[in-house]
């Protein structure tokens, strides 16, 4: 009998602390895992608009303007890293590339793709060191 109790109280004790070691890692990973869904989101935003020939400058604004303050927040979202100096580097060229999008906004659908090219190639120099 006592073992059998032994027993139980291990298994519950077992799962407790699966479920706190579970919940620990959702939420340490969720603030970045979050900011690229939200960055991934804004980027198919403006390919469905540039597919949909709606490329005049003020269709990009919003999509725009989400992924320029999404930028302030890559380093808070992911450092430290092995290499927190590439990190912000990357970072800057992100931020670089987006807001000259919003500063010159596209005026047809030719240089909207040609801005989007420049922020995909940030998105991806990152990727290419940080991404496992
Ligand atoms: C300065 C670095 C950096 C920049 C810039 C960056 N990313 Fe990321 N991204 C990462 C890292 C690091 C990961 C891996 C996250 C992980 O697996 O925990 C990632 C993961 C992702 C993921 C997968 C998320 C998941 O579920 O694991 C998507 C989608 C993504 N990024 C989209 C984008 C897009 C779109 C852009 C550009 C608009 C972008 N990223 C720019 C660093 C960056």
């Amino acid at each position: 009998m006592r073992s059998l109790i032994t027993l139980l109280i291990g298994l519950v004790a077992g799962v407790l602390l699966t479920v706190i070691a579970m919940n620990t890692l959702r939420k340490a990973t969720a603030y970045p895992v979050g900011v690229m869904a939200v960055m991934a989101a804004q980027m198919g935003h403006i390919d469905r608009q540039i597919e949909a020939k709606a490329c005049a400058g003020e269709d990009f604004e919003a999509p725009l303007a989400t992924l320029v303050a999404l930028g302030n927040s890559l380093e808070p979202a992911f450092l430290p890293t092995a290499d927190d100096a590439a990190f912000s580097r990357y970072a800057a060229d992100y931020r670089l590339a987006v807001e000259r999008m919003l500063a010159a906004p596209p005026t047809d659908c030719a240089s909207a793709e040609r801005s989007m090219d420049a922020v995909s190639a940030s998105c991806q120099a990152c990727h290419a060191q940080f991404k496992g």
